[in-house]
């Protein structure tokens, strides 16, 4: 898999080349999107929808449908961001990429969520390794219109921009809480286990392989438990962890983190696949195709 940013900077440092982040936000330049690009839009929007019925979770479903995003053209932040703002003050800024930590913090603090300007080329539909327009937008939007989830991305950010202070493994552990909830969560309904992270809902194989394969780990949510819990960066999850509501998701990460992290910081992390005796197992994985190294 391709790990080269292509939007990023890179610049020549005494550590090898290293990514300049841009801080800035940036218009949407919508008018100079090409036919092509527009067109990626449209496709992976098609593909997601129907792959998503009866996986992605009712109220990101129900969330997408209100919220009105054009399947045919890549929408305009400023026409969602008048849908968003009315429902649940969040507001859309544009941004190259990747921003540095703080940043990107200090936007969700304000209730502003970044969103990358450019989409991935026609060669990049099923694979990309950085988050690109369609990732944010079409995987993370939907459900800033639910006012719980809306709530837990600006609690996230300020616990962000507090954990920055505390240090670099507060900040590591922050940080898995993140991957293994908005990005990878799943969600449990009267009718089984839905989708609901966006870095799932905007990838076709992790969206079947999360829920269909039993290569991974399924297992109920435990807040201290994932922060101790490397991730994959570069395959599928080995471990995914299931919330029964978002209500559950904002309660167990409304204390304060500090004790928290300073506790955490006495044990050592767990590897991505790993089952604890601890555990509420929904599915033990049976670990096929699973990389022994690159846990991060
Ligand atoms: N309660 C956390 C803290 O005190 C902040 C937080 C909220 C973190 C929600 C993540 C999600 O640091
Ligand atoms: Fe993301």
């Amino acid at each position: 898999m391709n790990t080269t940013p292509n939007r990023v900077e890179h610049q020549l440092t005494d550590k090898g080349y290293v990514p300049v982040y841009t801080t800035a936000v940036v218009e949407q330049p919508w008018a100079s999107y090409s036919g092509s690009d527009h067109d990626v839009w449209a496709t992976l929007f098609a593909r997601q929808q129907q792959i998503l019925v009866g996986r992605a979770s009712d109220e990101f479903l129900r969330q997408q449908r209100a919220m009105g995003m054009n399947p045919d053209r890549i929408p305009k932040f400023d026409d969602l961001n008048r849908v968003l703002r009315a429902t649940t003050g969040w507001e859309l800024v544009g941004v190259e990429g990747l921003l540095p930590e703080l940043t990107f913090f200090d936007h969700l603090a304000h209730r502003r969520f970044p969103v990358t300007w450019w989409i991935r080329k026609p060669e990049q539909l099923d694979y990309l390794s950085e988050p690109d327009l369609f990732h944010d937008l079409f995987g993370h939007v939907p459900l800033l219109m639910n006012p719980v989830f809306a709530d837990y991305m600006q609690a996230y950010g300020r616990g962000g921009v507090k954990a920055h202070a505390i240090g670099a493994d507060a900040l590591v552990n922050l940080t898995r809480l993140y991957w293994y909830t908005v990005e990878f969560g799943l969600i449990k309904q009267a009718d089984g286990l839905r989708i609901y992270g966006s870095g799932i809902v905007s990838s076709k194989g992790e969206s079947i392989h999360c829920l269909e394969s039993a290569a991974p780990n399924r297992i109920g949510f435990d807040l201290e438990r994932i922060m101790r819990t490397r991730y994959r960066i570069d395959t599928y999850q080995k471990t995914y962890f299931v919330i029964d509501s978002y209500e559950q998701l904002m309660e167990a990460t409304t204390p304060d983190f500090t004790p928290i992290y300073a506790k955490l910081a006495q044990q050592d992390s767990i590897p991505a696949g790993t089952v604890l005796d601890t555990d509420t197992v929904y599915n033990r994985g049976t670990g096929e195709g699973w990389l022994n190294d690159g846990d991060v």
